[in-house]
C-alpha cells in the first residue's frame, strides 16, 4: 500500500480517531504531559490530524495554513530525548488499538511514526 493511499482508506473520519486517542492520552501523561500546551490541547490535535490528513493523500489544509511542515524546526523548543520519544510511541501505539483502523494502513503508518517520531529527537542527554 502506497502512502498516499491511506486517506482513500480511511478517510478523515480514521485519522480523528487516531489523533483523538492518542491526545486523550497526553494531559494525564507525567513525560508528554507537561511539554504540550494545556491550554490549546484542541489546536494540536488539529494541527496533527491536519498535517497527517494532507500528508497521506487527503486535502492540504494543513500546508495551506501554515505552510510548509518544517517538523524538526517546529519541536526545536520541545525537549525530545529517547525517552520522549519511545512515551510518544507508546502513546501512539495505544491509540491504534482504540481507532482500529485496517490493518494495511496501520501498517503504514505505524512505519511512518516509528522513522518520524526518531527524527524528531532534539536532545542526546537522557
Ligand atoms: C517524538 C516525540 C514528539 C513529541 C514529544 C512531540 C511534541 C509536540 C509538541 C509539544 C507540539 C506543540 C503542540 C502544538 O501546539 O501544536 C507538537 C506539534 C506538532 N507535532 Fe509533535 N511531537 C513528537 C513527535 C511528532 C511526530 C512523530 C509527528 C509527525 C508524525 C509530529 C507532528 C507534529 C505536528 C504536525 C505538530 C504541529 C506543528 C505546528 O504546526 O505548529 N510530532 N509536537
Amino acid at each position: 500500500m502506497q502512502e498516499l493511499e491511506v486517506y482513500s482508506m480511511i478517510g478523515t473520519e480514521g485519522f480523528t480517531r487516531l489523533v483523538a486517542a492518542f491526545y486523550r492520552q497526553v494531559p494525564e501523561d507525567d513525560l508528554l504531559g507537561p511539554i504540550y500546551p494545556a491550554t490549546d490541547l484542541p489546536g494540536a490535535e488539529q494541527r496533527l490530524r491536519d498535517f497527517l490528513i494532507g500528508r497521506f493523500g487527503g486535502p492540504q489544509t494543513y500546508i495551506e495554513q501554515r505552510g510548509h511542515p518544517r517538523l524538526r524546526a517546529r519541536h526545536s523548543p520541545f525537549h525530545i530525548n529517547q525517552a520522549a520519544r519511545d512515551r510518544w510511541m507508546r502513546l501512539m501505539n495505544s491509540a491504534f488499538g482504540e481507532a482500529a483502523l485496517p490493518a494495511e494502513a496501520e501498517q503504514v503508518l505505524r512505519k511512518f511514526f516509528d522513522g518520524m517520531s526518531s527524527f524528531m529527537i532534539n536532545r542526546v542527554e537522557p
